[in-house]
């Protein structure tokens, strides 16, 4: 018998609430993160009252209640609604393409007026089949709100022009003909009030955790810890590379305090110019209505992933890519001790209410059925 019924490999929601459930099943578990906190990707810092979201703006959305309510029973969520704002040239836009943008493009105040510049703009390019991202992006929306709030943006975004990149990156373009300036067609959207660290804390109360440590540097002892292993981390990296990198898109984050009580005004603010080297500029105060006589700013600049020296943020599920996961998972499945789960195990992007519900499913996998 084991010290533990369950070694987790990493604090982010999907390792936290793989605990939590464990522990409320009766089982014993001891969670390691090789960072020097909890929470993964939501982690956020706290600059004298503001939360700062470290790696990256998290907003909570969702439409299934009961992933709603689990959240919720950990910590309250505010009333947050991302409407963010695009700057171009030194004008600005509501996102995502409503009336409003409609209007601040061509001035038109009517649906009608704005779904006929849309369709005469897609229809005189008489692009057929789409061959690439632009090709795919004009056939959507027309000229305008691609040239404008598109290409810049996507360009700096996946380091790559738009022409470079496969028609399927963007499947759909929503554009809504109301003024309605909420992102997110969830039912339910907000941030804990005060911020994710809240919602982890809860989810790992009563639970052991050690940061600082990495799994790799002595697999051998960690393995001898528990009888079952749960990994969040690079699936690649637990197969030692065997069958080559799985590779990511990267981001570097520049983080700023300043002296002001508001500097734009709003939390998301996008620079879709591929002049400004940056894609957005959060002010985190404004996703739980700070009033602090201070701000922090943080600018957010797309870069390429170089291996281990750089954060993985969003996989390359491109046909390279998706060929070595195959092989990788192949194997996972072979590893009856090891539960595989969260965003880097499985080499998908997923929203937080995603891996919570994948981690719920897992939990009744393992222990319900
Ligand atoms: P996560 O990466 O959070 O946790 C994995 C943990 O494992 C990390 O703490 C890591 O240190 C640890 N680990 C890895 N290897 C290890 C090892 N060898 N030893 C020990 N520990 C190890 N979603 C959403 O719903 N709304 C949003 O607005 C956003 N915004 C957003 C912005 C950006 C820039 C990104 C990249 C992502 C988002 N997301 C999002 C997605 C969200 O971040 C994501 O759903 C969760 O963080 C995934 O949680 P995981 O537990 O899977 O991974």
């Amino acid at each position: 018998m084991k010290q533990y019924d369950f070694l987790i490999v990493g604090s982010g929601l999907y390792g936290a609430v793989f605990a939590h459930e464990a522990k409320k099943r009766g089982k014993k578990c001891l969670v390691i993160d090789k960072r020097a906190h909890k929470g993964g990707n939501v982690y956020c810092e706290n600059v004298d009252g503001i939360n700062v979201h470290k790696y990256g703006a998290h907003i909570f959305h969702t439409n299934d209640s009961a992933i709603w309510n689990y959240v919720n029973s950990f910590v309250e969520f505010n009333r947050y609604t991302n409407s963010p704002v695009a700057v171009y040239k030194g004008d600005l836009y509501n996102l995502p393409f409503n009336m409003n943008t409609f209007y601040q493009l061509w001035k038109v105040k009517t649906p009608a007026e704005a779904q006929h510049i849309i369709q005469e703009q897609v229809s005189s390019l008489n692009i057929k089949a789409p061959a690439n991202l632009e090709e795919q992006a004009l056939s959507l929306v027309g000229t305008d709100i691609y040239e404008r709030l598109i290409k810049g943006y996507t360009e700096k975004q996946w380091g790559r022009k738009a022409t470079e990149l496969p028609a399927f990156i963007i499947k759909r373009l929503p554009v809504r003909f109301t003024y309605d300036n909420n992102y997110f067609n969830d039912k339910y959207q907000g941030i804990p009030v005060g911020g994710y660290n809240k919602l982890i804390d809860g989810l790992l109360e009563g639970i052991e955790v050690k940061l600082g440590c990495d799994y790799f540097e002595d697999k051998a002892y960690f393995d001898s810890l528990a009888d079952k292993l749960v990994f969040t981390g690079k699936i690649d990296e637990f197969f030692d590379y065997r069958f080559g990198f799985l590779e990511y898109r990267s981001l570097r984050f520049e983080h700023e305090r300043l002296e002001i009580a508001n500097f734009q005004g709003n939390a998301v603010v996008n620079y879709t110019e591929r002049e400004v080297p940056y894609t957005r500029i959060i002010e985190h105060k404004h996703f739980e209505f700070g009033t602090q006589k201070h701000t922090v700013i943080t600018r957010e600049f797309p870069k390429e992933w170089k291996g281990q020296s750089d954060e993985p943020y969003y996989p390359i599920n491109d046909e390279k890519n998706t060929k070595i996961f195959g092989q990788y998972k192949q194997l996972a499945e072979e590893c009856h001790q090891v539960i595989f789960g969260g965003r880097l195990a499985e080499y998908r992007y997923y929203d937080m209410h995603q891996v919570i519900g994948s981690c719920l499913k897992e939990v009744s996998r393992t222990f319900d059925l």
